[in-house]
């Protein structure tokens, strides 16, 4: 360890380790280089949403750094959880081998309020299915300050960290937290449902990078072909959206196989221009009107498996 070294040389070997022991990216970050600049600026408790400045670091500060790169290195655990912490529309939240790394590209559609699909100044309730960190639920208590928010888990540890991500953002007295396996025990409806469910098929397991291996595997697999969870949201939804309400559900990659296996059904995909795929939108009336096919699906669905 050399006595002096500026932030930006320390980036730069950092980023070349990373790319040399390739790791992966996408729990927050796309790149090498992205990712050594969050460590550091982390670690070194720089505004990790500025360009960082090219100081000088000393011995403790490089030992400090040193340490959570090797750990990166060694265990391939997505740096969040090294950190125990993570960004989600430009707000930090805590998070821990309990909750899903928050990555969601619903943080787009958050932090322009859902315009122009809906005026969410009409609404006032909102439940997030599977809320994980709360990192959705809490990203729109905050982006829309007149709205009521419910998180519902079957992960009681995840819900905890979500009780606590709340108060960290002062909208814990907006924010409900239920455990609850999809919509079971849920009464009441809501203006708004939204959820990043698991939706990742079972056999997708045995190929995923290191990375992911870390990730409560209940919060990404769902099912033979990865909608298991999405069949039981959207059979539900009808029943537990106010008239008006609007369903958000995020698929991915796995958004092909619901267009094919419910062809008819006028979905609406919104563009994203932030990056991710496969966020559906479906209008309570919609859901109404289709409320056959859906439940015809569904039955199909049980007899096939
Ligand atoms: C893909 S993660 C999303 C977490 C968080 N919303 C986010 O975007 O980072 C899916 C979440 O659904 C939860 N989950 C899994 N099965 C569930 C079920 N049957 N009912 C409710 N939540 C469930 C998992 O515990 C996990 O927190």
């Amino acid at each position: 360890m050399s006595a002096s070294i500026s932030l930006h040389a320390l980036i730069a070997t950092i980023v070349k380790q990373f790319e040399q022991a390739g790791l992966v990216f996408g729990h927050g970050t796309a790149t090498a280089h992205d990712e050594a600049c969050w460590l550091v600026a982390h670690v070194l408790g720089l505004d990790v949403t500025a360009t960082l400045p090219d100081m000088a670091l000393d011995t403790a500060a490089q030992a400090a750094v040193a340490s959570v790169v090797e750990a990166r290195l060694a265990q391939r655990q997505p740096l969040a959880y090294l950190l125990g912490e993570a960004w989600f529309c430009g707000l930090p939240f805590r998070v821990n081998q309990h909750t899903l790394v928050p990555r969601s590209p619903l943080a787009e559609l958050i932090h322009e309020q859902f315009r122009p699909w809906l005026d969410a100044r009409e609404h006032q309730t909102l439940l997030d299915i599977g809320t994980g960190s709360g990192c959705i639920a809490i990203a729109c208590a905050v982006h829309m300050p007149w709205l009521e928010v419910t998180g519902s888990d079957i992960d009681a540890d995840a819900l905890s960290m979500a009780a606590e991500n709340a108060s960290r953002h002062s909208v814990a007295q907006r924010c409900n937290w239920c455990l609850a396996d999809v919509y079971d025990g849920l009464q009441q409806r809501f203006d708004i449902i939204i959820s990043n469910p698991p939706y990742v098929p079972d056999a997708a397991a045995a190929t995923m990078p290191e990375e992911y291996r870390h990730e409560p595997a209940h919060a990404l697999y769902s099912g033979t072909d990865g909608l298991q969870h999405v069949a039981r949201i959207l059979l539900h939804a009808r029943e537990h959206l106010s008239a008006g309400g609007m369903l958000i559900l995020e698929l991915g990659e796995t958004a092909a196989e619901l267009q094919q296996q419910l062809p008819e059904l006028p979905w609406i995909w919104p563009e994203l221009e932030h990056g991710g795929e496969g966020v559906l939108l479906a209008a309570a009336d919609v859901l109404q009107r289709h409320d056959h096919a859906i439940k015809q699906w569904y039955q199909q669905r049980l007899q096939s498996s």
